[in-house]
């Protein structure tokens, strides 16, 4: 079923469950330590933030203005339920506890939870996102959940969905995106059709809650 749609507005209310914090608690996995994003990162996150390509693929742009970059460090760790990656131990290409990147879940009420993932490019190719991504997943699952109302638009939902619907992680990621693709897809979630946001064309990808 296509999550294509001519109404991209159109909300309905739904009642579902959801992390009751954004604290995501620290984790390990063989090569990485995640744990929540503290001042003292700015400066590595912010250089991460000015890398052209990285930011452009992560959709939002290279951030060239402190000012700016630093609204948007202040908000992921507010707003967002992520943290920040880090090398757990020495590599050939890091050192440990190295800034790598960040990830997690966009999470507001009106928009189901959506995973992103970012790092930065000198650790690409080695499988680390993955690696990120199956840690995280571990630890979002089993974090406790509450029962959440929010207003969501249909084109995130399947077509009959309305009321109580089943708690999922969705990632939306551009078509053009193999490589975030081929991430979401090694953990896991499924393809669930083109959708249109803003005038641009993603695949919505998700993962219903294994609970
Ligand atoms: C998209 C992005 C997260 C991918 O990160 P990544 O770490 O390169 O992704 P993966 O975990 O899939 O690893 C890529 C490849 O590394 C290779 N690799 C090398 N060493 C590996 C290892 N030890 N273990 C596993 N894979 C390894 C594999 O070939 C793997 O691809 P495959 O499993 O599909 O064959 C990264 O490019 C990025 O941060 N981009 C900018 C921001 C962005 O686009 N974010 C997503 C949208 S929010």
């Amino acid at each position: 079923m296509s999550a294509s749609t001519s109404t991209p507005n159109l909300a309905v209310a739904i009642t579902t469950t959801g992390p009751a914090s954004r604290h995501v608690p620290q984790f390990k996995t063989e090569r990485l330590l995640c744990r929540p994003l503290v001042e003292e990162d700015w400066p590595e996150y912010h250089k991460m933030l000015q890398e052209e390509q990285t930011m452009i693929n992560a959709g939002v742009g290279p951030m060239l203005f402190p000012r700016a970059a630093r609204a948007y460090f202040n908000d992921q760790r507010q707003d967002w339920a992520s943290v920040g990656i880090f090398a757990r131990k020495w590599d050939d290409d890091v050192a440990e506890g190295e800034f790598i990147g960040t990830g997690g879940v966009y999470w507001s009420k009106d928009r189901l939870p959506e995973v992103c993932y970012v790092l930065k490019q000198k650790f690409w190719g080695k499988g680390r996102a993955t690696e990120f991504l199956n840690g995280f997943l571990e630890v979002w699952w089993n974090m406790p959940h509450i029962t959440i109302d929010m207003c969501v638009e249909t084109k995130f939902l399947d077509a009959e969905e309305r009321g109580v619907v089943p708690e999922r992680l969705t990632a939306p990621i551009k078509v053009d995106r193999d490589d975030s693709q081929n991430v979401v897809k090694k953990a896991g979630f499924s393809d669930r059709g083109e959708v249109t946001i803003y005038d641009e064309k993603y695949i919505l990808f998700r993962l219903f809650s294994p609970k």
